[in-house]
C-alpha cells in the first residue's frame, strides 16, 4: 500500500539521543540553563556594544552581528529539542523538518562567513592600519555582512532542495534531535549518492574558502606581529586577536568534524553526540570567551553598571 515517495510521509519523529525519562528530565535542565545562557551572554554583547560609543569600531559591529547569528543559529535547534524532551510524541512535520534545516543551515554558514569577515578585520587593523578606516568603512563592512548573509542562505537553499529531493518511505523516525543533513541522508530510501557528492562539495568548498582566508590573515598577522621590536607589543597586539582565533578554531573544528567525515565512517549516534557539542558549544563559549579574554568589553561592562565606581577598575583592566 505504501506510495514510494516522500508525500507517504506527513511527518518524520525525532527520536533524539535517549528515551530514558529520568535522562530526558535532566537533559532539558541542562539544555534549558545552556539556551538561557547563551541568550543573555550574547544579547549582553549586543548591548553593550549598542550603547557603548568606545565600541563603535568595526570589530565590534562584526561582534554583534556574529551574536546576533547565534542567537538565531541556536534558536533554530534548541527550543524544538526541550520541547521533544518534554513531549511523548517528538514528531516534526516535513515542512518543519524542511524548515529547520533550512534556517539551520543558513545561520550555520553564515556564522563561518562572519568569523572569515572579522579575521580579515584583523588583517586590516594589523597590517594595514593607515589604510584601516579605508578598507573596513562602513559601507565596506556592511556590504561584507550582507554577503556573509547571502553565502548563508546559498549554503541553506542548496543542500536543502537536494536533501528534500530525496524519497522517504520505509522510516520517519531520525536518530537526531534535529534536521540536519547526515541523518536525513541515512533515513531516505533513494539513491543518495548524488545529493552526498553536492552537499560535501557545498560545505566543503564554503568551508575550505573560509578557513583559507582565515589562515591567510592570521598568517600576515603573525608576520606582521613578529616584525614589532617589543615582546610586550607582539603579546598586546596578538592579544586583539586572541578572542577571536579561540572561537574560530571551536567553530571549524567541531563543523569539519560533523560534516567532512566520510559516510562511512559514520554511526548515527556518534555523529547525533557530537553535533550537540556543535550546535551548543559555540553559542555559548563566544560571549564568554569574549568577556573573559578582552579587557574593553569588561570595561564597557563595568561602566554601564556604574560609571564613577568603576572608574578605578577600568584604569586597572586597560
Ligand atoms: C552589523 O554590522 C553592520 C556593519 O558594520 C552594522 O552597521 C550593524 O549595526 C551591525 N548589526 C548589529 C545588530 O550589530
Amino acid at each position: 500500500m505504501e506510495r514510494k515517495n516522500h508525500t507517504s510521509l506527513k511527518e518524520f519523529i525525532l527520536w533524539g539521543l535517549t528515551d530514558d525519562p529520568k535522562l530526558q528530565i535532566m537533559f532539558f535542565a541542562a539544555g534549558l540553563f545552556i539556551y538561557i545562557v547563551t541568550l543573555t551572554g550574547n544579547l549582553i554583547i549586543i548591548i553593550l556594544i549598542k550603547i557603548d560609543q568606545h565600541l563603535h569600531i568595526p570589530m565590534y559591529f562584526l561582534l554583534s552581528n556574529l551574536s546576533c547569528t547565534e542567537i538565531c543559529y541556536i534558536t533554530t535547534t534548541m527550543p524544538k529539542m526541550l520541547w521533544d524532551l518534554l513531549s511523548e510524541t517528538k514528531s516534526i512535520s516535513f515542512s518543519g523538518c524542511f524548515l529547520q534545516m533550512y534556517f539551520f543551515l543558513t545561520t550555520a554558514a553564515t556564522e563561518g562567513a562572519l568569523l572569515t569577515v572579522m579575521a580579515y578585520d584583523r588583517y586590516a587593523a594589523i597590517c594595514q592600519p593607515l589604510r584601516y578606516t579605508l578598507l573596513m568603512s562602513q559601507p565596506v563592512c556592511q556590504w561584507l555582512v550582507a554577503s556573509s548573509w547571502a553565502i548563508g542562505n546559498l549554503n541553506a537553499i542548496i543542500n536543502t532542495a537536494f536533501v528534500f529531493s530525496l524519497n522517504f518511505c520505509s522510516s520517519n523516525k531520525i536518530v537526531h534531535f534535529f534536521c540536519d543533513i547526515p541523518p536525513l541522508l541515512h533515513l531516505s530510501c533513494s539513491d543518495t549518492s548524488l545529493t552526498e557528492m553536492v552537499t560535501f562539495i557545498v560545505s566543503g568548498s564554503i568551508m575550505i574558502t573560509t578557513v583559507s582566508f582565515i589562515v591567510l590573515s592570521y598568517f600576515f598577522i603573525v608576520w606582521a606581529v613578529l616584525k614589532i621590536r617589543t615582546t610586550q607589543g607582539q603579546i598586546k597586539t596578538f592579544f586583539t586577536c586572541a578572542s577571536h582565533l579561540t572561537v574560530v578554531s571551536i567553530f571549524y573544528s567541531t563543523a569539519i568534524f560533523t560534516y567532512m567525515r566520510p559516510s562511512f565512517s559514520r554511526s548515527m549516534e556518534q555523529d547525533c553526540l557530537i553535533s550537540l557539542l556543535y550546535t551548543i558549544i559555540t553559542p555559548l563559549l563566544n560571549p564568554l570567551i569574549y568577556s573573559f579574554k578582552n579587557k574593553e568589553m569588561q570595561a564597557a561592562f563595568l561602566n554601564i553598571l556604574g560609571k564613577k565606581e568603576n572608574c578605578q577598575l577600568r584604569k586597572f583592566l586597560q
